[in-house]
């Protein structure tokens, strides 16, 4: 019998009407009773800067790590910047990377959905966030991967997915991903 387990959502988009954040709460929503999805919230998150840290980590920091370290798992669902991870996503792994040798993200299973409403997904941003995960190592799902794009037009007015056939594509992903959490996740 596979184990509750908890999952931190970071969601790569910080306005109220971001598609990545209805993203996030409509895959809370598909997902397999296994696991518990719960956004972490990194729009309060100082620059990482080293003096800082050094004085003191700033509250929020302290917080956002603690939220982390206590997660099972990772699931980021982001949109693209410039062909890259949006800064404030960006800034809350460097958070979270930090003091050196204390990452809380290392050896927590992973996955990345990237949503724009362009053609191609976000797939820059997912690829090279991916990066960090190797560094971090964070275990990332391979398969299926996810770039939905024509985020405009993906949702209703309650926030689910409008398209059966998008919906039944994030079920599975999602039933993929807590497989690869059960056989990954620590303990
Ligand atoms: C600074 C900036 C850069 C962007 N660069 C890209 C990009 O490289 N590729 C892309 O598909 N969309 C790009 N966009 C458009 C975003 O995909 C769009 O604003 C999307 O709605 C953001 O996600 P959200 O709805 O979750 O906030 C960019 C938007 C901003 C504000």
């Amino acid at each position: 019998m596979p184990k509750t387990r908890s999952v931190a959502v970071l969601v790569g988009s910080l306005r109220k009407a971001s598609y990545n954040r209805k993203m996030a709460l409509a895959l809370a929503k598909l997902a397999p009773d296994t696991l518990k999805l719960g956004i972490v919230e990194i729009g309060d998150l100082p620059l990482y800067n080293e003096d800082v840290e050094t004085a003191g980590a700033p509250a929020a920091w302290v917080q956002f790590r603690g939220e982390v370290k206590a997660a099972d798992a990772l699931l980021f669902v982001t949109p693209e910047y410039n062909r890259s991870v949006p800064g404030g996503l960006k800034n809350a792994i460097d958070v979270g990377s930090r003091p050196y040798g204390s990452s809380v993200f290392g050896g927590k299973p992973g996955a990345v959905v990237s949503v724009s409403p362009g053609a191609i997904g976000g797939y820059g941003a997912n690829h090279h966030l991916r990066q960090s995960m190797v560094f971090l190592d964070v275990p990332t799902m391979q398969q299926p991967e996810a770039y939905i794009g024509g985020a405009a037009t993906l949702f209703d007015e309650q926030g689910g997915i409008v398209s059966e056939t998008t919906r039944g594509l994030l079920t599975k992903f999602m039933q993929a991903f807590a497989a690869w959490v059960e056989a990954n996740a620590k303990g």
